[in-house]
């Protein structure tokens, strides 16, 4: 972490917001200092953007660590996506333009995709499910991905939306936990070229599935209209999603929800095997990411919007679905690999349908940046006018290369950091009022308040620390689905009142965040959050697994590698064919997101004498660094001969 400081504090280029931008920009400097004069008012203020069925009488109620925000107010988001839309001339622009991998598209206009929703609002209501119920929801990119959960947010059943990359099992233990009454998925999904077959993942999943009634079932195949064969169905509890909703009428009511209503649980990976159900709610969670939409990226008439996130992350929920579609805005959405068939189809894309904004990760530029310029110089690019980042740390080099390569020097880049746990975007530049800095977020979002704190959670005027948040926020968490106590104990215990993010960060001399990364036992693997724990318990479910520790190390794409430092049960004998079943094991068990890069099989482990595995150590070794102290351990030779074998095997 202090070599990341080091460089990073060398960093010496500023990008004032071009002229041009700056006059045409939605956020202005106002902006921040009405905020700072009066946060709630900003945030009342930014609620008054959306469409209300019954005004709220009071903005905020903060009982630490529960905030309840709008109170009274009543509103429902799939109307604030579409209605209120297909009531003025928008109604006949694209909401969505969508590409599948194999080259087939679609475009549905605002007034289409209202009838859509309201078609599936209503096969969901025939097959009984109510307010308040779960929906889990398991698709490929395909448009009915985010007519799904539209579906869900219009009569006010929470939906639970799974990657499609996600294994069987990772799928079985959301719907588990969140008590799914419905499952929507796909017969399949297309992934650099073959078909994933996510049925059968979901028909495995929901054999131990006791809750899920029903099955929707989106047609994706190949073989077209008619042929249905791609998918085993079972009578009575699967359906056909194109004949349920052949049948349904496209008027459905929007169910009036209160603020502070389940809008939508996601699962995201924390320090223990069991990840967490982040619940977020109706009016606060909007408010936060239309107007984060509005002013980060600037969203005017005309644009076409681009994020290329799934819709089975976080980032696919606010800046895919809701916030775009609440501004009104063109999205594009694609279903495919990057480098499929070619590793310039992101900028065919880009061309093909005059992208204007363009938002994605760090480990995809870093990808970008290794296969090399010649493939975005190919194409025009001249529609984009502004960019984004997410997901982790963006080296200055891989921001200069999107810069000058992407952006051609013409556009801002706004860096963003966020959360799960934050549903909108909490720290970043607005283009055409902050100048930026390759490498940093900047500063806090308007109404944000943002804190640099010791271990000890003293406040720090600047430098290393962690970072908190101080204040409560409209979009943020307002629990752990079915386990308020872990809530408490993963974000509040340690600093009281103050929200413990995970991530260590450096503030500067302007007062600009340079965010590290985590500080606990999640790791950041091309974007994706993984507990270490997760993959520990996947690998002892191994029977020739005696015990693991699995820590995250450099990589020069993902940004973090998986390591694995296994030893196994009596009676198992170390073997390259045994490393790639575990791997394939672990892949199996949560999903390839999760695949280890390296195993390394080892007698023992490092412990200290109570017994606690040293990590730090096993870092120090998978990075090939020079061992830090050892004294407190049980039996220092432990390490010294992994290392020797680590280098050895793995180079
Ligand atoms: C973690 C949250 C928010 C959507 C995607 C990830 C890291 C996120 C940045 C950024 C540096 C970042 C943090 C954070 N992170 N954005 N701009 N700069 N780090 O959501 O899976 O909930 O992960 O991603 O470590 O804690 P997530």
């Amino acid at each position: 972490m202090t070599d990341q400081i080091d460089t990073l504090l060398q960093e010496t280029r500023r990008f004032p917001p071009p002229d041009g931008f700056a006059r045409q920009a939605n956020a202005t400097e106002a902006l921040y200092q009405a905020a700072g004069k009066d946060r709630l008012g900003f945030w009342e203020e930014q609620a008054r953007a959306l469409e209300w069925i019954t005004p709220w009488t009071q903005v905020l109620e903060w009982k630490i660590p529960h905030a309840r925000w709008f109170l009274g107010g009543r509103l429902n988001v799939a109307a604030n996506c579409l209605d209120r839309h297909v009531r003025t001339p928008r109604r006949n622009q694209a909401a969505i333009i969508w590409e599948g991998e194999p080259g087939d598209r679609r475009t549905i206009t605002y007034w289409e995709l209202h009838r859509e929703v309201g078609r599936a609002a209503n096969a969901l209501k025939q097959l009984g499910v109510k307010k308040g119920d779960r929906v889990a929801i398991y698709l490929p990119m395909i448009p009915e991905a985010a007519i799904a959960m539209l579906a869900c947010a219009r009569i006010g059943a929470v939906h639970s939306v799974v990657f499609g990359g996600f294994s069987s099992e990772s799928l079985r233990d959301r719907i588990n936990d969140a008590q799914a009454v419905c499952l929507i998925t796909a017969d399949g999904g297309y992934r650099r070229g073959a078909m994933l077959p996510l049925k059968r993942f979901a028909d495995e999943a929901i054999a131990q599935c006791p809750s899920i009634r029903h099955v929707l079932v989106v047609q994706r195949s190949p073989g077209g209209a008619g042929d249905e064969s791609f998918a085993n169905m079972t009578e009575g509890r699967d359906h056909w999603w194109h004949r349920l909703l052949d049948l349904a009428s496209p008027h459905c009511p929007a169910e009036p929800m209160d603020a502070e209503d389940l809008l939508f649980i996601l699962y995201t990976s924390g320090t223990t095997g069991k990840p967490k159900g982040i619940v977020h709610t109706t009016g606060g969670y909007l408010t936060q990411v239309a107007s984060t939409t509005r002013y980060v990226f600037d969203l005017k008439e005309g644009d076409v919007f681009w994020c290329t996130a799934d819709v089975g992350w976080v980032t696919g929920h606010s800046y895919v679905v809701y916030g775009p579609l609440a501004n009104g805005a063109t999205v594009l959405m694609y279903e495919g690999a990057p480098d499929w068939p070619e590793r310039d189809r992101f900028w065919k894309l880009v061309a093909r349908y005059g992208v204007t904004i363009f938002y994605t990760a760090p480990t995809a530029i870093r990808a970008f940046m290794k296969w090399g310029e010649e493939l975005p110089a190919k194409h025009d690019l001249s529609t984009l006018r502004l960019l984004g980042t997410v997901g982790e740390p963006i080296n200055p080099e891989a921001w200069m290369w999107y810069h000058r390569n992407i952006g051609r020097e013409r556009c801002p880049i706004v860096d963003t950091w966020w959360q799960t746990e934050t549903g909108g975007i909490m720290i970043t530049a607005l283009p055409g009022v902050v100048t930026t800095k390759p490498g940093s977020a900047t500063i806090p979002f308007p109404g944000i308040s943002a804190q640099l704190v010791d271990q000890k959670g003293v406040p720090l005027p600047k430098g290393g620390g962690l970072l908190v948040l101080s204040e409560p926020w409209p979009g943020m968490l307002r629990t752990i689905y079915g386990d308020d106590q872990r809530y408490h104990d993963t974000y509040w215990s340690r600093f009281g009142d103050k929200y413990f993010a995970g991530d260590g960060a450096k503030l500067d001399e302007d007062g600009y965040w340079w965010i590290l990364g985590r500080v606990d036992d999640v790791l950041n693997v091309a974007g994706h959050r993984i507990g270490t724990m997760e993959i520990e318990s996947a690998l002892v479910d191994h029977p020739a697994v005696a015990e693991a520790a699995v820590v995250g190390k450099t990589h020069e794409l993902k940004g973090q590698a998986l390591a694995a430092f296994v030893t196994l049960k009596e009676g198992h004998q170390p073997s390259a064919s045994l490393k790639d079943e575990l791997k394939e094991h672990v892949a199996r068990k949560i999903g390839a997101i999760a695949r280890p890069d390296d195993v390394l099989f080892s007698a023992d482990l490092p412990k200290t004498r109570s017994g606690k595995i040293m990590r730090r150590l096993l870092k120090d070794i998978a990075e090939g660094r020079a061992l830090g102290d050892t004294t407190t351990l049980a039996d220092p030779g432990v390490v010294s001969r992994l290392k020797d074998q680590y280098e050895s095997e793995e180079g």
